[in-house]
């Protein structure tokens, strides 16, 4: 495992010899604390060091490893006090630089994403009776939305792998942040958004130089024409949950809330679901938290909001199937809910059952008439996902599913400013 080695060609990827660096204590430039990648349905192991996709065998998500025990090793420090180093560090995702996957002397491709405010929404929660009601504004991130954590670890990875051209489905937010990350790294984007995306999306990706393609038909469709046309193209693909590092970056909102919380997770937790990637990098992250001594056992009951127009998740809920169906004319002008099928669908459901948690639909109405209750109580203009989620919390109080002493986090994936064409 040691100097120089050729890193094998991984099927959908293009081939590349590079320098990996070994996994040893005595090489600090390039020390790595990624094990290897493990499928999330057969248990399958796959080595970290190629540029790969699914399961070879079922063709499922993989999962990266990170070997929590080394965790502070290089500073001759326990997991656990881990911890109480990052008060100091800087105020972007990369603050867990050892729980990412990217080798330590691999520099990341930043744009100063993560460190995302949790501001405390005391006039909106107050009226829908919650005394305790948080806000992560994820619309502070470069590209205006979340998307940008998992692209910069996805992109810093697929760079470091060998890759040259990247390519992404996207409902509007992803395609804008792989065309950013993209860009600072040097690589090509190519962007398939289905041609209804709203045209702040489809702008800012053309100005951000990606190659756009408009698909009549949704992200399942735009997805498809990736994968029929990758392997002639030379294009890594870079869809959620098909590559194993975006779900990495995305933990990472696991791991703020936490500091952020000081340690204490919350009770509840409400989430806009799309292709789901944030909720089961959280639940990731809290799993890894728990096994560096940095959190307790106790969980958030986890809720996937949805929009009434393409609800896959909430009718598998209610259904009690462990995977969800492909939902028929999905329609909703939140755009990252427009997700008729999530390949990491099992994974979802399974997280929302264990936490004790469940799974709200919201329809469109209701999510623009709450835009405006949000933005005038506490100053944020939030996307039609994150409105969503305010909407499904008034609807959980009023059902008795959440009390008024509970704490309570909704997470505002997006800036409503890329939405106007919905106001
Ligand atoms: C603003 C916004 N919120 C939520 C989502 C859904 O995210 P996830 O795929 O993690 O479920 C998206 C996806 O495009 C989005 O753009
Ligand atoms: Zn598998």
């Amino acid at each position: 495992m040691e100097g120089k080695r050729k890193v094998r060609n991984g099927g959908d990827a293009i081939a590349n010899t590079r320098d990996a660096c070994a996994p040893r204590k005595d090489a600090l430039h390039c020390y790595v604390f990624l094990s290897h990648l493990e499928c999330t349905r057969c248990g399958l192991r796959h080595e970290w060091s190629r540029l790969q996709n699914l399961c070879a065998s079922c063709h499922k998500p993989l999962f990266a490893v990170v070997d929590l025990s080394a965790i502070g090793t290089l500073d001759g420090l326990k997991p656990s006090s881990v911890r109480g180093t990052l008060a100091t560090r800087e105020k972007s995702l990369w603050r867990y630089r050892e729980l990412l996957p990217l080798p330590q002397g691999a520099e990341p491709v930043s744009l100063g994403e993560g460190g995302t405010p949790l501001l405390r929404a005391k006039r909106f929660g107050n009226a829908a009776g919650l005394i305790q009601l948080w806000i992560k504004d994820e619309s502070q991130n470069p590209t205006q939305s979340f998307k940008a954590r998992g692209m910069s670890v996805a992109v810093s990875m697929a760079k470091y792998l060998g890759a040259t051209k990247l390519a992404v489905p996207s409902a509007g937010n992803a395609g804008g942040a792989l065309a950013a990350y993209a860009a600072r790294a040097g690589l090509e984007a190519h962007i398939f958004m289905p041609r209804d995306t709203p045209r702040a999306n489809i702008v800012e990706c053309r100005e951000l130089g990606a190659h756009v393609n408009l698909i009549d038909g949704l992200i399942t469709d735009c997805g498809a024409e990736i994968a029929r046309r990758k392997a002639a193209e030379g294009w890594f693909d870079m869809s959620t949950l098909r590559e194993p590092y975006r779900v990495e970056g995305k933990k990472t909102l696991g791991y703020e809330l936490a500091e952020q919380l000081d340690w204490q997770l919350p009770d509840v937790i409400l989430y806009p679901t799309g292709g789901g990637t944030g909720l089961i990098g959280m639940w990731k992250a809290f799993e890894e938290m728990d096994a560096l001594g940095w959190i307790g056992k106790k969980r958030p009951r986890m809720v996937a909001v949805q929009a009434t127009g393409c609800a896959p998740i909430v009718r598998a809920f209610e259904n009690g199937d462990s995977t969800a169906a492909e939902f028929p004319n999905a329609h909703t002008c939140a755009s990252g809910l427009r997700v008729p099928k999530a390949i990491g669908d099992f994974l979802i459901l399974d997280i929302l059952r264990q936490s004790g948690g469940g799974a709200v639909a919201v329809d469109d109405e209701e999510m623009i008439r709450v835009t405006r209750e949000v933005g005038s109580s506490e100053g944020l203009f939030v996307s039609p996902e994150g409105a969503a989620c305010f909407a499904a919390l008034k609807s959980l109080y009023s059902a008795g599913k959440i009390g008024s002493a509970e704490r309570v986090v909704i997470f505002n994936t997006g800036s409503g400013i890329k939405y106007v064409d919905c106001y």
